[in-house]
């Protein structure tokens, strides 16, 4: 900024006077225009000058800031899995004063260089301790597929969290969490989510629209038989697992998240034909897309083998991305993590490496 374009900022707030380089880099121009404010409209706070001011508010914010970014205890439960991993990388890697504890039930698994805790979601005890002393903490929910499983699991965590004094606690949740029934994979969230509004001091939740890494996955095996499958055509805004969890640490860093609930998402929604090109593109094999009737899709899935509580949560996962439910673009990853989400393209390509 200028110092004329300042000096006529000022003439116009009724002041006059030449600014100082230095002084514009101490306030910027909000400031210089705050503080002739604060001088001339609050004389009893004692302001005589922008040095007074200046003092005042390089103690203030030195107050504010510094116990927040030090010496929090930050819990991520889940941590030896693939998303708790990534998250615990994002912690170290964004903060290096707070402490970080990687709680799960195989604690030698966790990312090194943290404190690790035992922590089982079906031993109600172990999470009480695990939590213990914790600030902030972020739940992970297992991939355990049996109907109420997981909400279960994760009502203990919330219930263990709270009677240790977890302060805030983010859960990981997911986009389509909804008032519907089991097997939809959207009731174990939903029911998650509303307990935790119940319940935690603090909360935030921080949804995640469908794996970047699934997509690449079921690329691997349509690769058989030519073609990804959907019920319907449809359009999926994937997104990739590392920006979920830039995501969760900059929800677990920052302040102002309690109260909020964000969807991660990528930048764009592919249709079905859109990313089997994508994908064409990127193996040199070709690919399409196939409309099939839920009925076959289970058929095959079945018939290949996978468990019935599988079966079930994956056809429920196509009728939601059939019915759009997937077809978000929040912006979310950028705002909480500073940094926009991975293309697709990319995603994939690391996928498929
Ligand atoms: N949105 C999507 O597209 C998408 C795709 C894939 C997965 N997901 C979901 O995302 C979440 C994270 O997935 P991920 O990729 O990190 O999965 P992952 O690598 O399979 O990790 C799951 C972790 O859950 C832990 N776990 C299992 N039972 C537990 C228990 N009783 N108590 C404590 N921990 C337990 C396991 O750790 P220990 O055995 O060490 O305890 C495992 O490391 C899961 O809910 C998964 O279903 C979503």
């Amino acid at each position: 900024m200028e110092a004329d374009s300042v000096r006529s900022v000022r003439l116009q707030n009724g002041s006059d006077g030449a600014v100082s380089k230095e002084e514009l880099d101490r306030h910027g121009i909000i400031g210089l225009v705050w503080s002739d404010f604060l001088i001339q409209g609050f004389p009893a706070y004692g302001f005589n000058s922008r040095e007074d001011l200046h003092r005042e508010f390089t103690t203030v914010t030195t107050q504010i800031s510094k116990p927040r970014s030090k010496q929090m205890k930050i819990g991520v439960s889940g941590a030896s899995g693939k998303m708790g991993q990534a998250i615990v990388r994002e912690l170290n890697s964004r903060s290096e004063d707070n402490e970080i504890i990687a709680i799960s039930r195989t604690p030698d698994r966790s990312t090194s260089g943290v404190e690790t805790r035992y922590g089982d979601y079906d031993q109600p005890n172990s999470l009480v301790q695990a939590y213990a002393g914790v600030d902030r903490l972020v739940l992970i929910p297992t991939s355990d597929m049996r109907p109420g499983k997981r909400s279960d699991q994760t009502v203990t965590a919330i219930t263990a969290a709270v009677s240790a004094g977890v302060n805030h606690v983010v859960i990981v949740s997911g986009a389509g969490a909804r008032n519907v029934v089991e097997p939809d994979v959207g009731a174990a969230y939903w029911a998650s989510e509303n307990y935790l509004i119940r319940n935690a001091p603090r909360w935030t939740i921080l949804r995640m629209n469908y794996y970047a890494e699934s997509l690449a996955q079921e690329a691997i095996m349509a690769a058989q038989h030519g073609a990804l499958t959907g019920f319907a055509e449809n359009r999926v805004a994937f997104v990739a697992r590392d920006d979920i969890a830039a995501a969760a640490a900059g929800i677990l860093l920052g302040e102002g998240h309690a109260g909020a609930t964000y969807t991660a998402t990528g930048t764009k929604a592919y249709t079905g034909a859109e990313r089997a090109a994508l994908i064409a593109g990127i193996t040199g094999q070709s690919l399409g897309f196939l409309v099939v009737l839920p009925e076959a899709f289970r058929l095959g899935l079945e018939q290949a083998g996978i468990p019935i509580d599988f079966v079930n949560v994956l056809t429920s996962i196509q009728h939601h991305f059939a019915a759009g439910g997937m077809d978000i673009v929040t912006g979310d990853v950028e705002r909480l993590s500073g940094r926009p989400p991975m293309a697709l393209r990319d995603a994939l390509v690391a996928a498929l490496r």
